[in-house]
């Protein structure tokens, strides 16, 4: 099953299995996208869909070290390597919108930008600098309703872009406590405006976004990304999930998204998400459905032929294993992930990872 063909809206995806957004810090030169990320990509193109790491729509959502942009011109040509490197392997790709926003330092901004956030107070965490290694996080600037429209507007243009760099969509992270979950969990949006004090409030920011984004290029191209129960950057539980995320996926569902992509990391240590919770979700949203968190073989065919997702998201094991969708067809072991080398600079435990044959 998981090797048949899926129809995603206009895409003809070769098989179910999609790799996972990940962030890997290669971009070395001015948050631009280069050849080595496009190896990177080239190798992992037997899977159906590939996701890219967390990129920024925004000069403020540059929070973390050598991340990706996609916001001008620059960004544009090197993204260009790395969608014609998937394509010309039969793959298709996402990329991953991720606006930092609290989760960030200064120092890893470009000049003119800052950290901002839905409310000025800082993310009790470290974030690590290329210039200083790990800082305290830095307090972010808490974004007026006029910011907000333009921090939405960022996003429609960085959609627009991704187009023109010749991805087939975007998916927009709103998991792992990043901009838009800041918005979404009340723990961190303590706002007492339009964005903030009810479910409909906090889940403002998340759909005007949505609409935003599809308005640019098309829902059929835009999908998202949600990690209710996440405990990531420091969200954590809180009262009102279920009837909150109930009610943004079905809000998402009419606007007729490309998917829903739910996160469950229990298997790195986060709360569990409750498998009725996640069919409910499902329910509401009503479109395709993309599993993730601690997947193999077994577990992913399993999901699928039952129903329960249409297509499976891997993280490390396709970090780790150039030809992942292969290796898993043909019951080849796969390589294991080194952690250490998940955010460094360079080649190393990025494109040097063995592959069973050539790809
Ligand atoms: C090195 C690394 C970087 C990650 N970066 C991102 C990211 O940029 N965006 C995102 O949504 N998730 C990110 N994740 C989470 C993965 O997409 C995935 O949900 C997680 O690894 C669990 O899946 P797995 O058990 O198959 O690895 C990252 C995970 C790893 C290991």
């Amino acid at each position: 099953m998981l090797f048949k063909q899926f129809t995603l809206k206009t895409h003809q995806l070769r098989n179910r299995l999609v790799m996972a957004p990940m962030t890997r810090n290669r971009a070395t030169e001015d948050n631009t996208p280069n050849a080595l990320m496009a190896e990177y990509y080239r190798q992992r193109a037997d899977v159906g869909l590939i996701i890219t790491e967390g990129t920024s729509p925004s000069p403020n959502g540059l929070g973390y070290a050598r991340i990706p942009g996609l916001f001008n011109e620059q960004h544009v040509a090197g993204w260009r390597l790395v969608t014609d490197a998937v394509h010309a392997r039969g793959a298709h790709i996402f990329v991953q919108l991720m606006h930092t926003g609290r989760a960030s330092h200064v120092d890893n901004l470009p000049e003119g930008a800052r950290v901002v956030g839905p409310v000025a107070e800082a993310m009790n965490g470290g974030i690590y600098t290329d210039t200083a290694g790990m800082q305290p996080a830095s307090t972010p600037h808490a974004l007026s309703e006029e910011e907000i429209a333009a921090t939405v507007a960022e996003y429609a243009h960085s959609a627009t872009l991704a187009s023109e760099a010749g991805f087939d969509g975007i998916e927009l992270h709103g998991a792992n406590g990043y901009l838009i979950e800041q918005f979404l969990n009340p723990n961190v949006n303590t706002r007492t405006d339009a964005y903030g004090g009810s479910i409909d409030r906090r889940n403002r920011f998340a759909l005007e976004v949505a609409r935003a984004t599809a308005a640019a290029i098309g829902a059929d191209r835009v999908g998202i990304r949600l990690s209710p129960y996440g405990a990531f950057n420091h969200t954590g539980a809180f009262d009102d999930v279920k009837p909150q995320y109930e009610a943004l996926a079905g809000e998402l569902g009419t606007l007729r998204l490309a998917y829903l992509h739910l996160v469950d990391h229990s298997s790195m240590g986060a709360p569990t998400v409750p498998a009725r919770f996640k069919a409910a979700l499902r329910t509401a949203f009503a479109g395709t459905y993309i599993a993730s968190g601690g997947f193999d073989l077994g577990a992913a065919d399993k999901i699928v032929r039952e129903g329960e997702a249409d297509l499976v998201a891997f993280g490390r094991p396709a970090l780790a294993n150039p030809d992942f969708a292969t290796r898993l067809k043909k019951g080849i072991p796969l390589n294991a992930p080194d952690s250490d080398t998940f955010y460094t600079a360079g080649e190393h435990g990025y494109t040097d990872y063995p592959p069973a044959m050539a790809s």
